[in-house]
């Protein structure tokens, strides 16, 4: 019998392999992109004029030398940046649409910000509230500069067991080293963090959330709703 496609490489030694198959069900995708035809001259010429303060919380626990992000939250809605969301905007409606199949629904990016990591900055575990899925553009990744790490946070690990090979089925924390010019998608309620930035320069990213707009659920069903996402209005 031949191989499932899905089957992990890192499985290969398992010997009933050929007669089996593994579904991870209801898996947490992150999806990963490059976009090869940015201007990253010209999108780190804009980043060079924005503010920046402290990222997260005030109440930060585990992580002393904590990211920058932006002042500004909306940074794609800037004149300036709105080629940059029409790109980014394309890229997730191929995911939406191809992958997820919501031909119908179209999604809104509500906030966008830029992070800026110096060296030995890092971010602590974190999710983002008020959207359905986040995304994050590479735009500076120097060498070590600390890449990005997902965790299960659902797993209490009430019975822990060490697995002697880690992969897709065990594995509770997964870190990815994207490099500038990788896009990548999420759902809003992952926690991730950014890994301490070890290089001598700076780690620059935009991430962004998303909100989806219209009619939502079966029209006539219970859960039904019709969601105006707005255009951000300063306070
Ligand atoms: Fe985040």
């Amino acid at each position: 019998m031949k191989k499932p496609k899905w089957v992990m490489e890192s499985l290969e030694s398992y010997n009933l392999m050929n007669k089996i198959s593994i579904t991870p069900l209801f898996a947490k995708m992150v999806y990963f992109s490059i976009l090869e035809d940015l201007d990253l001259t010209k999108i780190n010429k804009l980043v060079k004029k924005i503010g920046f303060t402290k990222a997260g919380e005030k109440n930060d626990r585990d992580v002393a030398n904590i990211v920058n992000m932006s002042l500004d939250t909306h940074i794609l809605n800037n004149k300036s940046f709105k080629f940059l969301k029409k790109i980014i905007e394309k890229e997730f409606n191929t995911y939406k649409n191809n992958v997820l199949q919501y031909h119908n629904t179209d999604f809104k990016i509500t906030t966008s910000w830029i992070v800026k990591s110096e060296p030995d900055q890092a971010s602590n575990y974190h999710n983002h509230s008020n959207c359905m899925y986040s995304g994050i553009l590479y735009l500076t990744t120097p060498t070590n500069c600390g890449g990005i790490s997902f965790l299960n946070y659902f797993d209490k690990e009430t019975i822990k067991i060490i697995p002697t090979q880690y992969n897709l089925h065990n594995s509770t924390e997964f870190t990815f080293n994207p490099t500038a010019k990788t896009i990548c998608f999420f759902p809003a309620d992952i926690h991730h963090k950014i890994l301490p930035n070890h290089s001598k320069e700076a780690r620059l990213s935009l991430a962004f959330n998303l909100f989806p707009s219209g009619q939502l659920g079966r029209n006539g069903s219970d859960s039904f709703v019709n969601v105006k996402v707005g255009e951000y209005e300063k306070a």
